[in-house]
């Protein structure tokens, strides 16, 4: 029966609501494998045996958002604040261009609009200094008139998780000020500029139930991303969810492959959230159907700083200095790098 819809999913690229239940609520091991192993193909019908990989700088860790599941809100007096400057970015940038790297994300906590000009001052530097290479932005949610200047001075994708597509879920991990509406219309305005858009969710959010995946699952749908980000929640020992469990790895993988086979040419990042929950999380990921990997590019002296959750990896293979041996972590698995732009379409 699983079988069977794991196969109109592959030919159809949709199911219909109690379809997609179905699939998630399954625990039968046969089936799962079967998923994985179907997801696996479309993936290497699409993409060959390649991963893409982005080079993560990450740019700050102030932020004027306080959400409840992250380790560096607001709130959080324990965290020692940082902001690189422009030429600590552009060094990053070189170092990653020099081992390879062909797509620098550049992620930070969210920075009041008074910063928005250092930004795109920020952008233009690197669009300047590496024209053959695309840029992408995660740093939340901005003016529509910021996001059209950042894409002018030569941004070409942006990352922006909508975390949860149920309101009531979203309240329940954002304080009040933050809002669903405003996150939704930010991802809408992404869209409509220009930009290849990413966006996602964490996998066993507090409070996530199976009837918010399947909302999740029917928005990313509807708004048909080029990219999505899931990672499992991992808790943060200083936030409000300190107490909280793990997402499950399972449920994780088995979202990547329905995403990939509703989406085939969809760019899927194996999440480092992946790989701090199980050693061989990220190979995981990428035999479930995901296809990029985002080794951390940022200043060593500063990646203790940006931790979004506990014993978040940030070494070895998890490491742009580490790509020696993320290559060999891949080629045990059947893998390679892609030293290519990767963009969306042009696998
Ligand atoms: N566990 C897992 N992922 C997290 N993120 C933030 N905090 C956590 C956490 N505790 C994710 C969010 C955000 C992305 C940058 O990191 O989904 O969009």
């Amino acid at each position: 029966m699983i079988v069977s819809l794991i196969e109109k999913l592959r030919q159809r690229h949709t199911l219909n609501v109690d379809e997609y239940k179905a699939l998630l609520l399954s625990q039968d091991a046969e089936a799962l494998k079967y998923l994985q192993e179907q997801a696996q193909e479309v993936t290497i019908e699409v993409f060959g045996n390649q991963v893409f990989i982005r080079g993560l700088i990450e740019i700050t860790n102030r932020c004027r958002n306080n959400c409840y599941y992250c380790g560096i809100r607001k709130g959080n007096q324990a965290v020692v604040r940082y902001e690189l400057t422009q030429e600590e970015i552009l060094a990053c940038c070189r170092k990653g261009y020099a081992l390879g790297f062909r797509t620098f994300v550049l992620q930070g906590g969210e920075t009041p609009d008074v910063k928005d000009d250092r930004i795109v001052g920020i952008v233009s530097a690197i669009r300047r200094e590496f024209p053959d290479c695309a840029i992408t932005l995660s740093l939340g949610e901005k003016s529509r008139e910021t996001y059209e200047r950042l894409f002018q001075a030569g941004a070409n994708r942006y990352l922006l998780r909508h975390e949860t597509h149920n309101e009531e879920h979203y309240r329940r991990l954002h304080p009040s000020g933050m809002s669903l509406r405003k996150r939704l219309q930010c991802l809408e305005w992404l869209k409509e500029i220009g930009y290849q858009t990413g966006t996602g969710i964490m996998v066993g959010s507090p409070g996530q139930s199976i009837d918010h995946l399947m909302e999740d699952i029917l928005f990313i749908e509807q708004f048909h991303p080029e990219m999505i980000g899931i990672g499992p929640f991992i808790p943060h020992h200083d936030t409000p969810f300190a107490t909280c469990s793990p997402g499950s790895v399972e449920m994780t993988l088995k979202l990547l492959s329905i995403f990939r086979l509703m989406h085939p040419k969809v760019l899927l990042p194996s999440t480092t959230a992946l790989s701090t929950l199980l050693p061989d999380g990220r190979e995981r990921g990428i035999l479930a159907g995901a296809n990029v990997v985002m080794p951390n590019l940022s200043p060593r002296e500063q990646r203790e700083n940006y931790t979004l959750y506990d014993n978040k990896a940030s070494l070895g293979a998890e490491a742009a200095e580490g790509l020696q041996l993320l290559e060999e972590k891949l080629a045990a698995i059947g893998y390679r790098i892609s030293k290519e732009r990767g963009d969306y379409g042009s696998g």
